[in-house]
């Protein structure tokens, strides 16, 4: 049953996290109190689908709703308009009406592309995330972002939907391969930084994706980064001001993702990236000498990258693309401590300081 249910308040919507163990079986029970029996269609990647789809699938049923399944390719490469063509066409096949639900079981490309399928359906139906990997748990499913990539760049296609319920069971986890939980954890390790040091600690002295950790646990450490998410989102529902604060780690991460080819993933380039933002910081004076030693240690605990060897002039060329680059420069976010940020307005030349100064130096 449930263990953790975390309000989440935000100006278009307010709704509730349920995290704990078994609750892809409470699905039913969970949407059936809150909704009563909607019409649903639930959206999965293959892979999850075959693992979870049936479980899912009968706990709406034993809740008197009848959810046909809609699946499609497992990968980034498939979170693209022609795959959010062919789920809009299933849903519309199966007549559902406006105040259906889209129930989004997988990853946070699943997230992404059931959010984007209920925002857009009949001008918009309803969401329901249940989140499967330990990204999707700690940072998609919560928030409302939803998007495809085109061509010219990832998530470039979206709308802010948010959800009804989020449904995070972490029994799902058992089931990820670990080269994904350790990349999830990237963003976990974010959070900690971000804004709680007792949650850092916790991390650095008990790395999350070692073999066997308690299940309890994984659930506290879960709802607490989901706590951390909400208060930012809620302060900042359409990131015009603190929601940028998440983007922790990523200025510099980003280019390094973009750089290596995406064959580093998301969440170990953000720790990359949160490792040379911590070295930089700390050259400038910017933040305590022990926080890039904390975070390298932390990092590196949890068998993650945290430097890199790419040449600055490459980043600085990924950089000056930044979705998230003004005129005037860039919006980096700096470690004051472990568990303290704050946004600083950077010009492009100080930006190839802050490169000079974090990366590359650890070796
Ligand atoms: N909307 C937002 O706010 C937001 C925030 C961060 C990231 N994202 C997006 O999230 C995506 C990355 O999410 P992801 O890392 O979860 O990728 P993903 O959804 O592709 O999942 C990774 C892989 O794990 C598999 N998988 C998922 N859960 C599983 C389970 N329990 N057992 C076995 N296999 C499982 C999937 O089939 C997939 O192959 C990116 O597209 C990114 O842009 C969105
Ligand atoms: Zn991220």
């Amino acid at each position: 049953m449930s263990a953790h249910v975390v309000d989440v308040p935000c100006a278009s919507k307010d709704y509730q996290v349920h995290v704990g163990r078994g609750l892809v079986d409470e699905v039913g029970p969970i949407v059936g109190s809150l909704l009563g029996t909607p019409e649903c269609c639930i959206v999965s990647d293959d892979t999850v689908d075959a693992l979870y789809g049936d479980r899912v699938q009968s706990s709406l049923a034993g809740a008197g709703i009848e959810a046909p399944r809609i699946t499609f390719p497992a990968g980034e490469r498939n979170k693209r308009l022609a795959t959010l063509e062919t789920i809009l066409e299933r849903i519309a096949s199966h007549e559902m009406d406006r105040k259906g639900v889209v129930v989004a079981v997988g990853g946070g490309v699943t997230g992404d592309m059931g959010g984007l399928a209920a925002a857009l359906y009949l001008r918009g139906c309803r969401l329901v995330q249940v989140p499967t990997s330990l990204l999707a748990m700690v940072d998609s499913s919560v928030g409302g972002k939803t998007a495809v990539d085109l061509a010219a760049g990832k998530n470039l296609c979206g709308a802010f939907l948010q959800p009804e319920v989020v449904i995070a069971d972490v029994e799902t986890l058992s089931t990820l391969p670990a080269s994904q939980l350790t990349d999830g954890c990237g963003e976990v390790i974010k959070h900690g930084v971000l804004a709680d040091e007792v949650l850092f600690e916790r991390l650095a002295a008990s790395p999350i994706n070692s073999a066997g950790h308690d299940l309890d646990e994984l659930a506290d450490v879960v709802a607490r980064n989901v706590e951390i998410k909400r208060d930012v989102v809620a302060a900042d529902e359409r990131e015009q001001g603190v929601r940028q604060m998440l983007n922790l780690g990523h200025t510099i991460g980003h280019a390094i993702e973009a750089a290596s080819g995406f064959v580093l993933g998301h969440g170990a380039s953000v720790a990359v990236g949160l490792c040379c933002i911590a070295r930089a910081s700390a050259a400038e004076g910017w933040c305590a000498a022990d926080v890039p030693g904390r975070i390298e240690a932390c990092v590196a605990a949890y068998g993650l990258p945290t430097d890199t060897d790419i040449d600055h002039d490459t980043l600085m060329g990924y950089l000056a693309h930044d979705k998230k680059r003004s005129a005037a420069g860039y919006s980096v976010v700096i470690p004051r401590r472990i568990g303290e940020v704050e946004l600083r307005r950077v010009s492009p030349e100080a930006m190839r300081s802050l490169v000079d100064a974090g990366c590359g130096t650890s070796r």
